[in-house]
């Protein structure tokens, strides 16, 4: 993907500079933000900035899925926090045009969700309010890889009005996740996990350039359904898998998939219910797989200790309850002391590399579930797209 750097842009002394980030972080009952990880991420981009002169600094992003416009989702918070890590003072204005601009040299826009026109349907409509966010600026640059899957206005329509290009953050995940999949160093090895069937099409983009794809979670059981098992009470995506159907297939037939051959199940959605691990033909009517066995995860390991890129994606079984958790951190361990480049992607995944403290062992850990996730499936980003046409 031809992208275009800050570097890119020449001399950005005197020039406004708008940057879309993606502040869309996980916020306690106050509203205060919990996690502050997609802030940091975006910091070095603003020092960046700050360093090479420019006068002006409007920053946007959104921040949950707004419906009335919450008072708990504006956006002072974030905007405090970020002067908090840059240490430098962040201004917050209260709307998006010209006269909620200050004096001051960072400001940062109101939750740009709360305005109509950002998500909607009709290109025109967003055009125009991409247009209006244009004017403040000069240069555009995208650092919000996270929405990056999003055709909304702050990220596809602002680069048709001013040259753009991608912040630090996003250069960086970008290459990272694009070298993996198109260039990898072998053997690649892919672990999808989670739920959807959707993620069958990360996998059958994968069958070309991974050497394995290991299996686990309710993937692998919808899987194990596909082939005609019983699996008891596990979750299925049904509807999903119909209409994956012919995806499917291919993957069951593939040699380079592996679905677990041992579970660890349950008669209940609980940390207290009767447990017990079976072989992965062995699951009952009324048990419910939640976990990976033992057998599987041993293997599973070896091969992630034997490889030189690690992907992983979904988690392994349900790690937010102990007796379910030993799948995801025997597998989080195996890829954190591999040498292998890995690249951790998808909420939960990333959730669960925090909660086992291993973000650090990974070579990234993806800012973005979504997007990462599309890239791996082969889907052109449309905020990423648009970068490459920009003017
Ligand atoms: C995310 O958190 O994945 C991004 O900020 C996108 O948010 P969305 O799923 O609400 O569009």
């Amino acid at each position: 993907m031809n992208l275009k750097t800050l570097e890119d842009m020449g001399d950005l002394s005197g020039k406004r500079v708008f940057v879309r980030v993606d502040f869309n972080v996980p916020l306690d009952d106050e509203g205060n933000v919990r996690d502050d990880k997609r802030i940091q991420h975006a910091v070095p981009t603003f020092k960046y900035l700050l360093e090479h002169g420019v006068s002006k600094i409007v920053l946007a992003s959104h921040l949950g899925r707004p419906k009335n416009n919450e008072v708990n989702l504006q956006t002072d918070k974030v905007a405090a926090k970020l002067a908090e890590l840059l240490g430098e003072p962040v201004t917050k204005a209260d709307d998006w045009g010209e006269g909620g601009l200050t004096e001051d040299k960072i400001v940062m826009l109101e939750n740009i969700r709360f305005h109509k026109a950002e998500k909607s349907k009709d290109e025109a409509e967003r055009d125009a309010f991409g247009k209006q966010l244009a004017s403040l600026a000069d240069v555009f640059v995208n650092e919000a890889f996270s929405n990056s899957h999003r055709k909304h206005a702050s990220m596809t329509s602002i680069p048709k009005f001013i040259p753009g290009c991608v912040g630090l953050g996003v250069e960086k995940e970008v290459g990272a996740i694009q070298k993996a999949i198109s260039d990898p160093e072998h053997p690649l090895v892919a672990v999808i996990g989670g739920l959807k069937a959707d993620k069958l099409k990360a996998i059958h983009n994968l069958l070309g350039s991974a050497d394995r794809i290991l299996v686990a979670g309710a993937l692998a059981t919808n899987l194990l359904k596909a082939k005609g098992h019983e699996i008891g009470t596990s979750k299925s995506d049904d509807e999903g898998m119909e209409e994956m159907a012919d995806v499917a297939k291919e993957i069951i037939a593939s040699d380079k998939v592996q679905l677990p051959t041992d579970f660890v199940v349950a008669d209940d959605f609980s940390e207290t219910a009767n447990i017990k691990t079976v072989a992965a033909d062995g699951i009952e009517p009324g048990w419910m797989a939640l976990d990976i066995g033992p057998e599987s995860a041993e293997s599973f390991a070896k091969q992630i200790s034997e490889a030189k890129t690690v992907l992983w994606f979904g988690p392994i079984g349900v790690f937010e309850m102990a007796p379910f958790a030993t799948g995801t951190k025997l597998i989080g361990e195996a890829i954190a002391n591999s040498e292998a480049v890995s690249i951790v992607g998808g909420g939960d995944s990333a959730g669960a590399v925090k909660k086992l403290g291993l973000e650090e062992e990974m070579t990234l850990v993806s800012t973005g579930g979504g997007a990462s996730l599309e890239m791996i499936e082969g889907k052109e980003l449309p905020a990423l797209k648009v970068l490459q046409n920009n003017l």
